[in-house]
């Protein structure tokens, strides 16, 4: 039976060590804020913005929400994200993603400034990570990360199994694990033999969007099974893309959905924030 990975607790000590950073720099003088921008009325979106929220309250850094309606033209949202880039209260740039069609994602996030790219999404942070000298974290892959530390296991020279190739989950979660020197394997929607590939998974990160997915057979005897899926069952319950009830019972270390990636993935943009905050003001510890 494989031991769970409490995403919440690494999550909460996360946000405690970025809280207690929050709170030096307010005795020195510097508050911290971070904009939202939320265009339409995406349900999902929605409830992201609002645990965006809820951790800035907690951890000290004043979250400014912009809700924008599903008819913003792209001019207007760009135009906010200057006048953002352009407010020294603000250190940190979220646009909620998905955008609604009118509006082209790339441009949004190209007029972000890469210092206030607090999703680590403008090309500019797109290449640092990739080259391996990054200050701003890939939020998701950077909190997958953790979880994997959690565990006690190195990813170097393991089989390391990427399901999914977006730009926000997929591509960045191969480089963190190549960075660490896993053997990294992305498989996709035109992968052939993918549950062949993720059965000999050491570690297994499955980004692919579709309830029940993976599935006990593609499962490794032992491996770490990491689900960064959020999606809905036929009973609208929030699940993952793992079969956790199956799979658990041939992983070593498995992550639950809810309660499992999605806090880290906050926690870490609540560091990026504070990275930012701190670049801001010249601070280099
Ligand atoms: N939509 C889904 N995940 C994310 C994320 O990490 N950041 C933003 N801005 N939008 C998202």
């Amino acid at each position: 039976m494989a031991v769970r990975i409490d995403g919440k607790a690494v999550s909460a000590r996360v946000k405690a060590d970025v809280k207690k950073e929050i709170e030096q720099l307010k005795s020195r003088g510097i508050e911290a804020g971070l904009a939202v921008v939320i265009v339409g009325d995406n349900p999902a979106s929605r409830v992201y913005v609002n645990n965006k929220k809820k951790a800035c309250s907690e951890v000290g850094i004043t979250s400014y929400e912009y809700a924008l309606p599903q008819d913003t033209t792209e001019e207007e949202l760009l135009s906010l994200v200057e006048k953002l880039n352009n407010d020294s209260r603000v250190n940190g740039i979220l646009v909620q993603l998905p955008l609604p069609e009118q509006i082209d994602e790339h441009a949004v996030i190209n007029t972000i400034v890469p210092e206030k790219d607090v999703d680590a999404f403008h090309p500019e942070n797109v290449g640092h990570i990739m080259i391996g000298d990054y200050k701003f974290l890939p939020c998701t892959p950077a909190g997958v990360m953790e979880l994997i530390a959690e565990t006690g296991i190195d990813p170097c020279g393991k089989s390391c199994v990427v399901i999914g190739r977006s730009n926000i989950v997929g591509k960045p979660m191969a480089m963190l694990l190549l960075h660490k020197n896993g053997t990294v394997t992305v498989c996709h929607s035109r992968t052939k033999d993918l549950k062949e590939i993720c059965a000999n998974a050491d570690i297994l990160v499955s980004a692919v969007g579709k309830a029940n997915f993976v599935t006990a057979d593609m499962v490794k005897q032992g491996a770490v099974v990491i689900d960064v899926g959020m999606n809905r069952n036929e009973e609208g319950k929030l699940c993952g893309d793992v079969c956790y009830d199956e799979c658990e019972k041939k992983a070593g270390y498995i992550t639950p959905v809810p309660g499992g990636v999605g806090p880290m993935t906050i926690a870490m943009l609540m560091k990026n924030t504070l990275t930012a905050v701190k670049a801001a003001n010249g601070i280099t510890d």
